[in-house]
């Protein structure tokens, strides 16, 4: 295959380009062209994520040391940490797997390619996170890390997802068919509205309960930068998808949309699941049955935010989570923080 010829454009195409651009199944526009910019809101969540640059390593673990090594929690405490730290060391690797693996090469524009590849390397930096965590508690490796193949509430969640993988990575799958086209929506909405939107919202509410206490806060920050990040992944998918729909209305059938709201249903359930599997007894003022009217509460949210109808009803229990995941603080969420790395990474060359 010659190179020149067949990815790059002729001198004489035209300035209308961008007009023809698609987020899927375009053969027309050269992806390597960036500029002129079509989609601004694939631009404009680069330029937040990038701003928005952190590193685990940042965060001090004395304090959640001292307190890991204390008896200063119990063992229902303890557990709650575990899940999630185990919950999310691998879920991060599974996004950024399919982000790099089933998603990038089927997104055929070069801005939204852009942003895919600053989340990619924003998921890198979440796994370290939790690699981070567990070395600095002195934690079992191979416990956290293996979690998801041996917990069976945290495996369920973790199979959903790799399912819908494995639908895209087959050697058969183009986005061109109907039904292809149909399971790439699918699988965005599997892995931005799920896993990004629901599965994690349940670890985020536990671990910042502790942080809100004045616990593990070197954990409750990194958690917090990492919420940031997912608020960003979330509004970037939510803005893919419905551009998706809005260019391929024929993929859109009711028999889909049913589909989509019984995806979310089995989502949840497996949420709802897991926030009990965490939290046999209550702690920190939480327990299952707040966890199952949250869990229905923002998968209500994301429906909506795809042009689905809420289907549950329920009222958010955590009002404070509203404050920095629905009302879209991710520029402004750790200001001062942003600001001094901003302004630390000017570097000079004397
Ligand atoms: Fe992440
Ligand atoms: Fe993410």
């Amino acid at each position: 295959m010659n190179y020149t010829e067949t990815t790059l454009p002729t001198v004489a195409e035209p300035a209308s380009a961008p007009a023809r651009k698609r987020l899927i199944n375009s053969s027309q526009v050269d992806v390597n062209q960036l500029m002129p910019l079509q989609y601004h809101w694939a631009w404009e969540h680069y330029v937040n994520g990038c701003a928005n640059h952190w590193m685990p390593t940042e965060v001090s673990m004395g304090a959640d040391i001292a307190l890991w090594g204390s008896n200063g929690l119990t063992d229902a405490e303890r557990l709650v940490i575990l899940r999630n730290l185990g919950f999310f060391s691998t879920a991060e690797s599974l996004v950024g797997n399919n982000l790099v693996l089933a998603i990038f090469k089927h997104i055929t524009n070069a801005e939204c390619r852009q942003y895919l590849l600053r989340q990619a390397f924003e998921e890198a930096v979440h796994t370290h996170t939790f690699l981070y965590i567990v070395d600095s508690l002195g934690l079992s490796e191979r416990e956290v890390f293996n979690m998801y193949r041996e917990v069976p509430a945290i495996s369920r969640k973790d199979e959903f997802e790799m399912a819908l993988t494995a639908d895209v990575l087959d050697p058969n799958f183009s986005t061109e068919t109907f039904e292809g086209g149909q399971k790439f929506l699918e699988n965005l909405i599997g892995y931005y509205l799920i896993m990004e939107g629901i599965f994690f919202y349940t670890g985020f509410v536990m671990i910042l309960s502790f942080h809100r206490q004045n616990r593990m806060t070197g954990i409750g920050e990194q958690f917090q930068y990492i919420l940031r990040d997912e608020t960003t992944h979330l509004n970037f998918g939510i803005d893919l998808i419905n551009g998706i729909k809005q260019e391929n209305p024929h993929l859109w059938t009711p028999e889909f949309q049913a589909r989509i709201l019984d995806l979310v249903d089995q989502a949840v359930s497996l949420e709802i699941a897991y926030a009990w599997d965490c939290l046999p007894e209550g702690i920190l003022g939480l327990n299952g049955d707040l966890f199952q009217e949250y869990v229905r509460h923002i998968a209500d949210r994301r429906l909506e935010r795809i042009g689905l109808p809420a289907q549950y009803g329920a009222s958010n229990p955590f009002p404070w989570m509203s404050e920095t995941m629905d009302l879209g603080k991710e520029k402004n969420f750790f200001e001062t923080r942003v600001t001094e790395y901003q302004s630390a990474a000017g570097l000079t060359w004397d």
